[in-house]
C-alpha cells in the first residue's frame, strides 16, 4: 500500500518538462557542456539534480544542476557509457524530457566565510552552481579542482573571481597527486575552512571525509550512486548512512541525498 502511494505521490508531484537544447557543446576530451532551455516549476537550488531521459534508454540519466538562471539550464557531462555517448550527439534545437529539480542540496549557512570547495571530473558541476551563489555572500572560496591530467580540465567554463587549486594525477598541471592531498596541505599550512563542501568520485570524496574528520570541519558531499527511479521509489540509490544512535540504515541517496554529510556516511 505504502508502496502504491508512493507511486501515486510520486505521479503528482514530479513534472515532467520539455527542455529544448540550446547548446551541446564539446569542451575537451569526454567532456561536453550541455544548455538547455525550460522552466522548473520550483527553483533549483545548488546540489539537486534533474533526471534526463535520453532516447531510447528505459531508465532516465542523472545529472546535476551546474546553473540555472533564467530558464537557462546547464549540465556538464562526461561520455562514459552508452546514454552520455548518444546525449553527445544531440543536436541543437532538438527536445529533451527533464524530472526536477531532484534531491535536497548542500546545507548554506552565512556563518560559513571562509569556504573550501573539493571537486574531481565531472563532480565539480555542482560546486559550479554553489559558487555562483556564495559568490553573492561576500565568502573566501577556494575551489579545488582534481583531474587525471591536464586535457581533462574544463578551464573555460571556470567562474571568474575565486582562487583556484588545480591537481591532476599525472602532474600535467599543477599539483601532482590527489585533490584531498592539495587541500590539506593548504589545511596544515592554517588556512582552516568554515566548511568543506565537494562532489566526486567515491574515493575521493572519502579522502575528503577523512580529513574534515581528522581536523573537526563540516564537510558535505554529493554522492552519484547509479539510479533507477531517481524518485525515491525504488530504493536502487541506498547508501548506508549512521544514525543518531550510531547505527547505520539504508538511505536513498536520489530523495535523501544526494548531499549527506561526510560524518553521516558509513564509507566503505
Ligand atoms: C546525483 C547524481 C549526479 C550526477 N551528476 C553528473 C554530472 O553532473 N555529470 C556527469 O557526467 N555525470 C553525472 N552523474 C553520473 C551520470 O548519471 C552517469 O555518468 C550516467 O548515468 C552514465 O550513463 P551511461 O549510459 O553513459 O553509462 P552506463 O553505460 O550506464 O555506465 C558506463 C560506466 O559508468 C559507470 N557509471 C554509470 N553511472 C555511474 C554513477 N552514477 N556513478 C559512478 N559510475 C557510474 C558504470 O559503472 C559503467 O562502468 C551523476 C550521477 C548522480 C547519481
Ligand atoms: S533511484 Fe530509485 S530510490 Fe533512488
Amino acid at each position: 500500500m505504502k508502496r502504491g502511494e508512493d507511486v501515486i505521490r510520486y505521479r503528482q508531484k514530479m513534472e515532467t518538462k520539455s527542455f529544448i537544447i540550446k547548446e551541446n557543446l564539446h569542451l575537451t576530451e569526454k567532456l561536453y557542456l550541455l544548455i538547455l532551455e525550460g522552466s522548473f516549476s520550483k527553483s533549483p537550488v545548488p546540489g539537486q539534480f534533474v533526471h534526463i531521459k535520453i532516447e531510447p534508454f528505459f531508465l532516465r540519466r542523472p545529472f546535476s544542476i551546474a546553473f540555472y538562471q533564467d530558464n537557462s539550464l546547464k549540465i556538464l557531462y562526461r561520455i562514459v557509457g552508452r546514454a552520455t555517448e548518444v546525449l553527445s550527439m544531440a543536436e541543437k534545437g532538438g527536445l529533451l524530457s527533464v524530472i526536477g529539480p531532484l534531491g535536497n542540496g548542500f546545507p548554506l549557512n552565512k556563518k560559513y566565510r571562509n569556504i573550501y570547495l573539493v571537486g574531481g571530473g565531472t563532480g565539480i558541476a555542482p560546486l559550479l552552481f554553489l559558487t555562483k551563489h556564495l559568490s553573492q555572500q561576500n565568502c573566501r572560496i577556494t575551489f579545488f579542482y582534481g583531474a587525471r591530467t591536464s586535457q581533462c580540465i574544463a578551464f573555460n567554463i571556470l567562474p571568474y573571481g575565486i582562487n583556484y587549486v588545480f591537481s591532476t594525477d599525472d602532474g600535467s598541471y599543477g599539483y601532482k597527486g590527489t585533490v584531498g592531498d592539495i587541500m590539506e596541505h593548504h589545511i596544515q599550512r592554517n588556512d582552516i575552512p568554515d566548511v568543506i563542501y565537494g562532489g566526486g568520485p567515491y574515493g575521493m570524496l572519502k579522502q575528503v571525509a577523512e580529513i574534515a574528520r581528522r581536523y573537526r570541519i563540516p564537510a558535505f558531499v554529493s554522492l552519484e550512486n547509479r539510479m533507477a527511479c531517481g524518485t525515491g521509489i525504488c530504493y536502487g540509490c541506498v547508501t548506508k548512512i549512521v544514525n543518531n544512535k550510531g547505527r547505520w540504515v539504508y538511505k536513498r541517496v536520489c530523495k535523501d541525498g544526494p548531499v549527506f554529510s561526510t560524518k553521516e556516511v558509513l564509507w566503505e
